[in-house]
């Protein structure tokens, strides 16, 4: 469907914050409803962002409202979409007085083809990723496909904390340690990132897994800039071995809202894989959430990716909702 006639899309650097506030109050409804988790860090952030008038992206205007805006952000040459969201076009107006009411999928489709023209039209821009978290696996796909994305199912995954044991046993051969995550970790963490994710299905989802330096990027985003909830270094814990102090296995947790925590990275060196390390980092993780007075964990999944899955289900994780990942390649469309 074409927007209505009152349905202006504006390029988003046209507005400060205060004018996407109450669409982004909405989100966080939505948020919290989904997935129980705490949008008012990200909005923070973005309304930083909006005020400072250089964000990319479009927001869709009805009758002089936001009702729907698109953002993304650069990395290098590649971009990332890193959000879109809308409300019914008329919602605002009292609802029912549109004629011909646009739906939030169909504002959100428009937005989203005005990103991807301009990415697609920036030289500079050679990659576009993006993980439309909030919106379930299908709503955009044919708008991503359309555009020459490939498109990759992912699985959000809950586990209820309640029974579990606060201090789960740790059993570990004697050549490797467990300890908290510390501020120092960062590059050794980096290292063992990118070789966990060689040749995996998330290094085609997510380039910043293909190195050391981007692995080290994804880390600064996750324990730095909360780019993913708060980063709780009390969850986080390393393996190392003792010999070497490298890091050999790693889970990291964030905490997403009052009452659920996330599992934001959890991987082991292949050397160490099938001994049970994996599943001792995720209990690990677990409990400390659990002390932390949480009720729940959830992590993200490529669907791809059983063994991890038949890891997590075999832990009492159950999908709770499922999402998008697309990525587009300059190169992929000749
Ligand atoms: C997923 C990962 C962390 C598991 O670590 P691990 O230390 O090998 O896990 P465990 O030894 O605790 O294995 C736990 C269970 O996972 C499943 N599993 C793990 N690797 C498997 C494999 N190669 N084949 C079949 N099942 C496998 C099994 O159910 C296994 O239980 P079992 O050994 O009792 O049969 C590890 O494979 C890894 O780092 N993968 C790359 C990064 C990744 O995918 N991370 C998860 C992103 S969501």
């Amino acid at each position: 469907m074409t927007p209505g006639v009152s349905l202006e899309i504006l390029d988003l650097r046209h507005f400060t914050a205060p004018l996407l506030r109450p669409l982004l109050e909405i989100e966080g409804d939505v948020w919290q409803e989904r997935l129980h988790w705490d949008y008012r860090t990200s909005t923070r952030l973005l309304m930083q962002y909006l005020d400072s008038r250089m964000l990319p992206g479009y927001a869709a205007v009805d009758a002089g409202r936001v009702t729907g805006y698109a953002f993304c952000v650069y990395e290098e040459t590649k971009a990332v979409i890193g959000d879109v969201f809308a409300i019914p076009h008329g919602a605002m107006n009292g609802g029912g007085v549109d004629q011909r009411p646009q739906t939030a999928l169909e504002i959100e489709t428009t937005l989203l083809r005005h990103l991807f023209e301009t990415l697609q039209n920036s030289p500079h821009v050679d990659r576009i990723e993006s993980q439309l978290l909030l919106h379930p696996s299908g709503a955009h796909a044919r708008a991503f496909r359309e555009a020459g994305f490939e498109v990759y199912r992912r699985l959000f995954l809950v586990q209820p904390l309640a029974g579990m044991p606060s201090a789960p046993p740790v059993d570990l051969p004697p050549e490797l340690e467990m300890r908290v995550w510390r501020d120092d970790d960062l590059n050794s963490a980096g290292r063992l990132i990118s070789e966990a994710y060689a040749e995996h299905p998330d290094s085609v989802i997510n380039d910043q897994y293909r190195s050391p330096h981007g692995s080290l990027r994804f880390l600064h985003n996750i324990v730095r800039y909360s780019g993913c909830g708060v980063f709780s270094p009390q969850v986080s814990h390393i393996v190392l071995e003792r010999a070497t102090r490298d890091i050999v296995g790693l889970v990291l947790g964030s905490r997403v809202s009052g009452t659920s925590g996330h599992i934001t990275q959890l991987c082991v060196r292949p050397h160490y894989r099938r001994r049970g390390l994996g599943r001792m980092l995720l209990g690990v993780a677990a409990a400390a959430f659990l002390r932390q007075g949480l009720s729940e964990v959830s992590l993200t999944v490529t669907e791809a990716n059983s063994r991890a899955i038949e890891l997590y289900q075999s832990e009492g994780y159950e999908c709770q909702h499922t999402f998008d990942a697309a990525v587009w390649k300059r190169n992929s469309i000749g």
